[in-house]
């Protein structure tokens, strides 16, 4: 029987292309056909969904938006001071200033900042001033960094070319033929890789960027490989800090790093979930955003800019870095510990505080489709990725750890018994990831 949400998702397809505004919020990525889709109140690692379900929230959280937990209770109140005092008007807002100069304090190594409403958005921000500044326009990028043309345009010339970047498949259709070969990607942790593009193209590049780390540490010979080229030819290095920052370290995941970039674009866990994204640099390269046209309307609104200064001051009163850490350690170890006692192969990776597991069989989908499948019916949302907040408790994780126990001796049993058949318990279709939902 379908829930409520699924029925709204049925709407929301005739009237939304592709039903939901980001991807990985489609419930086909999940549990296609059964996953409740809308939430109705979510507070802490808590959703509440249109049935009013009550489930503890395992998943990557809402893309990792959200280390202090949903709604946060702090913020809320501040926001709605926010609100109550006028959210907009002709003139400035004040919190603009104080925003930027916490997040210089917490990287003395940059000047100025920038900010808009989106991740995406901040990195093409960031492309602009470092096209601006170098007056060159090729771009030189390893991970993934949004939906924008200049990003996209990498799977021109080969619609593999993103694959190793988070997103295979990526169609490039709609985006102009004539930005082929302006964005070439390197593959992270490839220092001979690097080289070979880098020296290839050193004299069209504006700019070399990259997530600094994402599943794997990055390592020291590639990242000083890096630093050094760019500073020798004098091209902007870009940190895309978007999913990584404020997981390690109070700012940036750069603050651990020898080697630090010209520019980092933060955004998603810098306001807790609600809207903004922060380009922050040196003066000598982010002046140039004065020579170019940057501008929008919303960019000036107030509540980001409290959302961030609320969520810096919480974050740093309570070490939160630490707490993820050592709540994402505890998850990776229940993953390992349950896995060895039912004798089922995964493997785990991700940072400690974004931990991911997969299922290591040629059936990966289908196991994970009956995992989610089944942890929905204990009231979790799970799958591989959980990307730990503040607020899920010993006391969930204790439950998490005993109903993913409950869960693994189940698929043990149909490893075993059935072939590994996982297709047979599944009550809707297996999990996929596509705009372009099948007719
Ligand atoms: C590293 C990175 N860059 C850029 C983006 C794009 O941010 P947004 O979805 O806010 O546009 C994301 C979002 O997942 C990201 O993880």
């Amino acid at each position: 029987m379908l829930n409520s949400g699924n029925k709204l998702y049925k709407q929301a397809k005739k009237i939304i292309p592709g039903g939901v505004q980001l991807l990985s919020k489609k419930p086909e990525i999940f549990l296609p056909d059964l996953w409740p889709s809308y939430y109705k109140k979510a507070n802490g690692s808590i959703v509440i969904d249109l049935d009013g379900k009550k489930y503890y929230d395992f998943t990557n959280c809402s893309v990792g938006m959200c280390p202090l937990g949903y709604a946060n209770k702090k913020i809320n109140n501040d926001i709605i001071k926010t609100i109550k005092d006028g959210n907009i008007s002709t003139l400035n807002s004040y919190k603009e200033i104080e925003c930027a100069k916490k997040l210089l304090r917490l990287h003395p190594w940059f000047d100025m900042a920038r900010f808009t409403k989106s991740g995406g958005e901040a990195m093409s921000v960031a492309v602009r001033i470092a096209r601006t500044y170098s007056k060159k326009d090729n771009i030189l990028f390893c991970g993934y960094h949004g939906w924008h043309d200049w990003y996209i345009s990498a799977n021109i010339n080969n619609k593999s070319n993103l694959n190793k970047h988070l997103l295979p498949g990526v169609s490039s259709l709609g985006v102009p033929k004539y930005l082929k070969n302006s964005s070439i990607a390197f593959e992270f942790n490839n220092t001979k890789d690097f080289l070979k593009k880098f020296r290839k193209n050193k004299n069209h590049l504006a700019a070399v960027i990259l997530e600094p780390t994402r599943s794997f540490l990055p390592n020291e010979e590639f990242l000083k490989e890096i630093r050094f080229q760019c500073t020798k030819f004098n091209i902007p290095l870009i940190f895309d800090e978007i999913t990584v920052g404020w997981r390690v370290a109070c700012g940036g995941f750069h603050k651990k790093l020898k080697y630090k970039p010209d520019i980092a674009v933060f955004s998603k866990a810098t306001s807790n979930g609600y809207p903004l994204g922060a380009i922050l640099g040196t003066k000598k390269i982010m002046d140039s955003a004065q020579d170019t046209f940057i501008s929008s309307a919303y960019w000036t609104e107030n509540i980001g800019f409290q959302a961030a200064i609320s969520m810096i001051d919480f974050y740093k009163k309570k070490n939160v870095h630490k707490i993820l850490i050592k709540k994402g350690l505890k998850i990776k170890k229940i993953w390992l510990d349950i896995s060895k006692k039912h004798k089922i192969k995964i493997s785990i990776s991700g940072l400690d505080p974004l931990p991911v597991f997969s299922f290591e069989y040629k059936n990966n989908d289908d196991m994970m489709t009956f995992f989610t499948q089944e942890m929905l019916k204990k009231n979790f949302l799970a799958n591989g990725s959980c990307f730990v907040m503040i607020s899920h408790t010993n006391y969930m994780i204790n439950l998490y750890k005993k109903n993913l126990d409950h869960v693994f001796l189940k698929i043990s049993k149909i490893l075993k018994k059935d072939n590994a058949n996982f297709k047979k318990y599944l009550k809707g279709r297996v999990k996929f990831a596509k705009f372009r939902n099948p007719v």
